[in-house]
């Protein structure tokens, strides 16, 4: 079990697992007909989850244009909570396909909330993917379009997730054992 911080973490997804399924969720992503695609990586979470897939879609023939939105869910500690926008994106999405990145589907608040924005902002069609989806979590009636993994219901980090900030330089997705 690789130890960070003095901390030993349990790997759940390991970099090579996540590798092949960004490939076979970038295959699956190139087989749907979307026209003039533009990803939105939902920040902070998703960034390396984000470069990786948006790499394995140009792997597949994809061309698609890059934004980012910056979003809050925290209320405090582990539970989200509030949704808001910190920073937004700069592109217009009206008439077009928009394709949101995102690291956990969990209660499906914060990706509910953004799907909303992108299609009262005039977005043709609005697709969810996410690495990891919480189900046995949810609070809305989202799901995602693409799904990496099930997750178990366990706090996990890596990979662009973090607790208390630590972590997201993680390569793989695991567990932190005992008192993090
Ligand atoms: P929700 O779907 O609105 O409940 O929020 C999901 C967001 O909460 C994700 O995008 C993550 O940023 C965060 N989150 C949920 N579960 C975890 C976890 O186990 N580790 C790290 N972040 C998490
Ligand atoms: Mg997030």
């Amino acid at each position: 079990m690789p130890a960070v911080r003095g901390k030993d973490i349990e790997v759940l997804f390991s970099a090579s697992a996540i590798a092949r399924r960004n490939l076979e969720l970038a295959k699956e992503i190139a087989g749907r007909d979307y026209t003039d695609l533009l990803v939105i990586s939902v920040l902070k979470g998703s960034f390396i989850f984000a470069a990786d897939l948006i790499r394995a879609m140009h792997d597949v023939g994809l061309s698609p244009e890059v934004e980012f939105i910056f979003i809050s869910s925290y209320g405090s500690g582990t539970t989200s909570g509030q949704v808001r926008v910190l920073r937004d994106i700069d592109n217009e999405v009206k008439g077009r396909d928009v394709l949101l990145i995102d690291d956990i589907l969990e209660s499906g608040k914060t990706l509910s909330y953004t799907r909303e924005l992108m299609m009262s902002r005039g977005a043709k069609s609005c697709s969810i993917a996410v690495l990891l989806d919480k189900r046995m979590r949810r609070q809305t009636e989202l799901n995602a379009d693409y799904v990496g993994f099930d997750c178990p219901d366990s706090f996990v980090v890596g990979y662009g997730m973090d607790v208390a900030h630590a972590f997201r330089e993680l390569p793989f997705v695991g567990i932190v054992k005992g008192d993090v």
